[in-house]
């Protein structure tokens, strides 16, 4: 859950006995995870309990976290039918593993705290290096890499949300100051406050080879838009921000990306497709279309081979009678 509302978190604090969880409250955001393997096993079953519920609350903006984890009793292996462990499966142990530990918070009275302190005082990491308007709501998109360190802390921060939504996933090095990362952040002004509190809504890890003699080729690595804000543009504005900041980097060959999902391709594409035809890079060219063109137009738009080519193909396509 991303919490943002204050009070109301307050007020479940406030009442240890307060069933309910605030998932009718309009300003918490709710959603689950699509995989659970890295934490708890590849058949992502949890062993032991009788109405187990996992909740990982997060302050939208700061991240902070707090584990609650809830169950009606344990199962001993006496009472149930089912082949079970003698002892049940230690549930927080393994999630509290891929979380931030100074992120983390005791109790739920701290963490409604800090999603207090942390709605005022929250700014996003890094250099803000573009924005955009959704619905009238201001989005915001801040580059930084590892070698800073409020980058680095909130990157452990955000790290565990690619193990519940990108298939795969692992954390990355952040020893290895060749990622860059690029966050973007809902940027509002809520009433009575005098400024403006930021929530996550997505990012990208991006690592920079070296390239003869002296160039860089990016290749993303991890892209996630959290769940709430999917399907709503976020993700095609995010890989914009990326694709410019690349492009303008005349130290930069390309950008390519690592073992991309099937939604990712299909957002990519229509966003190279656009750039291109905006561009007007294919006019002139017919089937087939020799291989040192494809390079050229590869190294002009600062895309790898497989990109490209696959653009070019759309593109051809649509000439088709
Ligand atoms: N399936 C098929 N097409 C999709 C999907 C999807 N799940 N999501 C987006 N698209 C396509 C649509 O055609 C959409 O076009 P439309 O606007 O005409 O509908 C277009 O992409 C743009 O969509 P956005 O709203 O900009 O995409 P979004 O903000 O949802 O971001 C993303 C897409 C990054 C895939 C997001 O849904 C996400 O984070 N998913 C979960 C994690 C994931 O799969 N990440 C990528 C892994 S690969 C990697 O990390 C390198």
């Amino acid at each position: 859950a991303l919490e943002k509302n204050v009070a109301e978190i307050k007020q479940e604090a406030d009442d240890e006995d307060n069933e309910d969880d605030g998932e009718d409250g309009a300003d918490v955001i709710q959603f689950h995870p699509a995989f659970t393997y890295p934490i708890y096993g590849e058949h992502e079953r949890v062993f032991g309990y009788k109405g187990l519920s996992i909740n990982l609350h997060y302050a939208a903006g700061s991240l902070a976290t707090f584990v609650e984890v809830k169950f009606q009793k344990i199962i001993t292996a006496m009472e149930s039918s089912l082949p079970i462990p003698l002892r049940a499966d230690n549930v927080e142990a393994p999630l509290i593993q891929v979380l931030s530990q100074p992120a983390l918070c005791q109790s739920k009275q701290e963490f409604a705290n800090r999603v207090a302190q942390d709605t005022e005082q929250f700014r996003p990491p890094g250099k803000k290096i573009h924005e955009y308007v959704r619905d009238s709501i201001l989005y915001e998109v801040y580059k930084g890499d590892f070698s800073m360190a409020a980058v680095r802390q909130y990157h452990e921060r955000m790290q565990t949300f690619v193990l519940f939504f990108i298939e795969g996933a692992q954390f990355v090095d952040m020893g290895d100051e060749r990622w860059t990362v690029y966050m973007v952040f809902e940027k509002l002004h809520l009433e009575g406050r005098s400024s403006a509190c930021y929530n996550l809504v997505g990012f990208t890890t991006v690592y920079g080879f070296y390239h003869w003699p002296d160039m860089r080729r990016m290749r993303i690595s991890q892209f996630l838009v959290l769940p709430p804000y999917q399907n709503m543009g976020h993700g095609s504005a995010l890989y914009k921000a990326v694709f410019a900041d690349i492009s303008n980097d005349l130290r930069i060959v390309d950008l390519a990306v690592e073992d991309p999902s099937a939604a990712f391709d299909d957002m990519r594409d229509l966003c190279d497709l656009r750039y291109l035809l905006k561009h007007n890079a294919f006019e002139g060219l017919r089937a087939p279309v020799a291989l040192a063109d494809v390079k050229k137009l590869g190294a002009k738009y600062k895309l790898a081979r497989r990109q490209i080519t696959r653009c070019l193909e759309i593109a051809l396509l649509r000439q088709l009678d």
